[in-house]
């Protein structure tokens, strides 16, 4: 989400909340190219093992599932509560899910159909603003993770003074938390992460943060 989206109908921005129908495929199509750069400089910042596994939360058109699959030998998992972005990560990732690496769930944040300390790293990008209960849903990401395990949360914008001057018709449109460093850094902490790092971009209002399991 950025204020380049102004360009777009409220109809179009409506679909980034959560994908329906015809549109909501466009949207994701749309997604998969312009969060190209976000993805790649958060992604930056983590570290994959070769034997990770990894779960992908709102994973929408289930390009960075792919990315995973890139650098892990372990199973990634995606997980989206829209039907849409579920079969469109599956088409997309088609090729890994019958080799048997891959598999896209249907589901909600605040339920993982998971075990306990499942997995090696867990992942947001751009689907944070639309959680409902952030510091329950962190606390289901801690629970599925394994000790010493990651929660990796990326998003194009961050709060700042400016934040609403810059996009706050698509703030209020779609009823986004949209989180400072400080409010990022807070929320892990009280799901209980720790060793906790928040980056945020030069140029550019990216943010992106690391937490631990313990
Ligand atoms: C703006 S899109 C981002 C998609 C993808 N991660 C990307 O970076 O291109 C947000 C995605 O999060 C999903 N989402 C939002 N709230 C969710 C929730 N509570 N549980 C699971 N998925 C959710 C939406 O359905 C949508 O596919």
């Amino acid at each position: 989400m950025s204020e380049n989206n102004k360009e777009y109908s409220d109809e179009f921005l409506l679909n980034c909340r959560k994908p329906v129908g015809e549109l909501g495929i466009d949207v994701i199509e749309s997604m998969n190219k312009s969060h190209t750069d976000l993805s790649l400089w958060g992604l930056s910042h983590l570290d994959i093992k070769e034997d990770d596994v990894i779960l992908d939360v709102g994973c929408g058109g289930g390009v960075n599932i792919e990315r995973f699959t890139n650098k892990t030998n372990g199973k990634v998992y995606g997980i989206d509560y829209s039907e849409v972005s579920v079969a469109e990560s599956t088409k997309h990732n088609q090729e890994k899910i019958e080799e048997g690496q891959v598999e896209i769930i249907s589901g909600s944040v605040s339920d993982l159909p998971f075990d306990d300390e499942t997995f090696n790293i867990v992942s947001g990008f751009e689907t944070i603003y639309f959680w409902p209960d952030l510091v329950n849903d962190l606390r289901e990401i801690h629970r599925v993770l394994k000790k010493d395990g990651a929660i990796f949360i990326c998003n194009e914008d961050k709060k700042d003074e400016n934040l609403m001057d810059r996009m706050g018709d698509i703030v209020n449109l779609l009823n986004m938390t949209v989180l400072s460093e400080k409010e990022l850094h807070d929320l892990l902490e009280k799901a209980g992460f720790t060793d906790i790092e928040v980056y945020t971009g030069n140029d550019t209002n990216y943010i992106c943060a690391i937490g631990r399991k313990e």
